[in-house]
């Protein structure tokens, strides 16, 4: 029997195991590239600003991503506390993604307009001061230090080659835009917006 000569051979058992799982993969990964479900992006989804361009990146910089994810599941006990799930149309402006994989605190992808600015302000310079129990690390120097609009428009330009539409006046505006702003209100900025796309969807 041909399935004999495969058991009795643990190279060949090896080779067509990955043969298989390979197959088997890319028939469930490839034909996504061409779902417009999950490559075109949401409808009326924008780019992220300015100030709230580098309000990501002051995020990505300080490690929010390792405790809070941005990736809701459609489960109900993750709908039900966070809002609608998550869509991949919502993530096609994202690079990279941060959807996270460990929930040290609460999902993010839909924070944005549920507190106010001074909520978020105060949270983040000391969390103890809104949530006693609260874990989260403070950040007080993102009162101190300002934004340093140098290289926005560059960071702009890269993501306009990978498909973000940017304008000519997004990228020209993008230094007098956050020159100046403390990182705080550019972080503040980025958070309040997570998630409002979803807003009145279920
Ligand atoms: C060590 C893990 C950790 C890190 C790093 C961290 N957080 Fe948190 N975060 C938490 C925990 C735990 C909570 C829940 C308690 C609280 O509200 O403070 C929380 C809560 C929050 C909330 C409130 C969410 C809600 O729905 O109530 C926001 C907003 C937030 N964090 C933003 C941030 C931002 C922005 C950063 C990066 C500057 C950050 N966190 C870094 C652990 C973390």
């Amino acid at each position: 029997m041909n399935h004999d000569i495969i058991e009795k051979n643990i190279g060949l058992m090896i080779v067509l195991i990955i043969v298989a799982i390979s197959w088997g993969g890319l028939v469930e990964i490839v034909p996504l590239f061409w779902d417009k479900n999950t490559n075109e992006p949401m409808e009326g989804l924008k780019p992220l600003n300015a100030v709230q361009l580098e309000g990501r990146d002051i995020y990505i910089r300080e490690g929010c991503h390792v405790c809070h994810t941005q990736m809701i599941r459609p489960f109900r006990a993750e709908t039900e506390r966070y809002g609608t799930y998550s869509r991949a149309g919502e993530f096609v402006y994202e690079h990279p993604f941060l959807w996270g994989s460990k929930r040290t605190g609460p999902d993010l992808a839909r924070v944005g307009e549920r507190y106010s600015d001074e909520w978020h302000r105060a949270h983040l310079y000391n969390p103890r001061d809104v949530v006693p129990e609260s874990i989260m690390p403070a950040y007080p120097w993102l009162f101190k230090d300002t934004v340093d609009g140098r290289v926005t428009p560059k960071k702009m330009t890269a993501l306009r080659t990978v498909g973000v539409p940017y304008t000519d006046a997004d990228i020209e505006g993008a230094k007098a835009a956050v020159d100046g702003v403390r990182e705080i209100e550019a972080l503040v900025a980025y958070l309040q917006q997570l998630g409002t796309i979803m807003k009145d969807k279920q």
